[in-house]
């Protein structure tokens, strides 16, 4: 008996037949649906998941080589038989074309058929095999997916593994590309709501009139368009959580809602008037300065300390120190493995000038910034060159306000100066430790030693430094 394998599909619209496959085939343990024709065939597959097609060549209205057409198209891993009445080579060339895995050619003894099918039954065990691997590696290793061993990311981590199992609501804040989004899922995979259904929604992404709706759901005709009921995300998500994403972005009316909706978990569908109630945990993010959008009367402060049960900030890159590195080697290797590339590493200038940049993108940016260097490197190592020119991005960067309103004191003021003066040194000095301190005046010592106190790491590559290292 087979009783873990999904039903084979015989479809022929000659009755004895139909008969006689599902007899043999009911022998061997395997459970078997017949129907007469491609059409049914086709609606059958729509509902349910099946361990294999079996279909006669010639049925009564599509033909077995149009319904393998329409399988291979819209189920792709769907294993599929062929039976045809004349085995010539030319039927066999077709029914392969047509997609079919296997063709028998009839009449045929039953051990062939029982053959073909336990082929497909092994592959399809492979198949799950593999599912259930893939999915076990993207989703329980989240924290070791969040790269880094800076004191800042150490702590994240051990706060997403103790906040990770409690009800409690989240709020991440962070600049752009700093890992929000990583972090929510590893706190939803980490929950004991992990078999539960996780969504997301981009506050920001969906046009404000769309966006009720889409939270919390509309009735038939409750606008044009509405042509008929649609459950909201709140009610997909019941049982497990929702990611607010962008949630500065939410309007006033809106965030009324929502915040109604968090007091009980009860809402209306738009158009509605019955009350509903649902349990979903809520993680929110923002990339904004939350505070002065509060202060700027674009976001309801009861809404904020709603949201805020637990707050996660997540550092910029520039000040995680030697996480750079890390992360650099890390998406290195996550590229090359897809690319199939030879690339070994960084040079240790090309190491420099990642950690010279100030990296206004993030993580995000640095990812880009692999990216396109494993696509552009045709050596060994990955050398400057292939890495994006910074120096027209911190221009941009410098021309803008800048950090100021994050360090207002006196100390802080001039160890960004200090750091954008540096940085700008190592730039224009194709990131040479050495001529760098010169043009500072500077030993390449006390250049090394400021740029430690700064928390900008310093490359592994650079301890030789040689003269000519570009
Ligand atoms: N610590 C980390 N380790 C490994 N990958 C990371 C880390 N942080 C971020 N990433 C990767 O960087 C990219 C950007 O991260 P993410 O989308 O989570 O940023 P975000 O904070 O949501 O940005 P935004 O505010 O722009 O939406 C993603 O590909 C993510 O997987
Ligand atoms: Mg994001």
């Amino acid at each position: 008996m087979n009783p873990t394998l999904p039903s084979v599909l015989v479809v022929d619209d000659e009755k004895n037949m139909r008969r006689s496959l599902q007899t043999m085939l009911a022998d061997e343990g395997y459970e078997v649906r017949t129907v007469e024709s491609a059409e049914e065939a086709l609606s059958f597959l729509a509902g349910g998941e099946f361990l294999m097609v079996i279909t006669d060549a010639r049925l009564g209205g599509m033909t077995g080589y149009e319904l393998l057409g329409r399988i291979r198209h819209r189920w792709p891993d769907l294993p599929t038989l062929m039976l045809t009445a004349y085995a010539t080579p030319k039927l066999a060339v077709e029914a392969i074309q047509a997609g079919a895995v296997d063709y028998l050619a009839k009449p045929f003894a039953p051990e062939e058929l029982l053959h073909a099918v336990a082929r497909c039954a092994e592959r399809y065990r492979l198949l799950r095999e593999n599912a259930a691997l893939r999915s076990r590696a993207s989703e329980t290793p989240s924290l070791n997916q969040i790269i880094g061993e800076s004191p800042g990311i150490r702590e994240l981590r051990h706060l997403i593994q103790t906040v990770a199992p409690t009800e409690a609501r989240v709020l991440i804040l962070g600049e752009s590309g700093t890992g929000k989004e990583l972090v929510a899922g590893a706190l939803h995979h980490l929950s004991r709501r992990r078999t539960a259904p996780y969504l997301r929604i981009n506050c920001a992404a969906i046009p404000e009139s769309l966006l009720e709706s889409e939270l919390f759901g509309h009735e038939k005709g409750a606008f044009t368009g509405a042509i008929k009921q649609k459950p909201g995300r709140v009610e997909e998500a019941h049982g497990g959580s929702l990611f607010l994403d962008e949630i500065a972005d939410m309007s006033p009316p809106l965030q009324a809602k929502l915040l109604r909706f968090l007091e009980d978990g009860s809402f209306t569908r738009v158009g509605g008037t019955q009350e509903l109630r649902v349990n979903v945990r809520l993680i929110a993010a923002t990339n904004r300065d939350i505070v002065q959008a509060i202060a700027a009367g674009r976001f309801r402060e009861d809404l904020f300390h709603r949201l805020n049960v637990v707050q996660f900030n997540l550092p910029p890159l520039r000040e995680r120190g030697g996480d750079l590195l890390l992360l650099a080697g890390h998406f290195l290797k996550l590229f090359r493995a897809g690319m199939n590339k030879n690339v070994n590493s960084l040079t240790p200038a090309a190491s420099q000038k990642l950690l010279s940049h100030r990296w206004p993108g993030n993580v995000r940016e640095l990812r880009n910034a692999l990216e396109r260097a494993l696509i552009l490197e045709t050596g060994r190592d990955i050398q400057p060159a292939s890495l994006p020119d910074f120096r027209v991005e911190s221009r941009l960067s410098k021309t803008a306000p800048g950090d100021a309103a994050l360090e207002e004191s006196l100390d802080g003021i001039l160890a960004r100066m200090e750091r954008q003066l540096i940085t700008g040194a190592m730039e224009q000095n194709d990131f040479n430790l050495t001529r760098a301190a010169e043009s500072l005046k500077l030993t390449r010592h006390s250049l090394r030693y400021r740029m430690q106190r700064l928390r900008m790491a310093i490359g592994e590559g650079d301890s030789g430094d040689p003269p000519a290292a570009q």
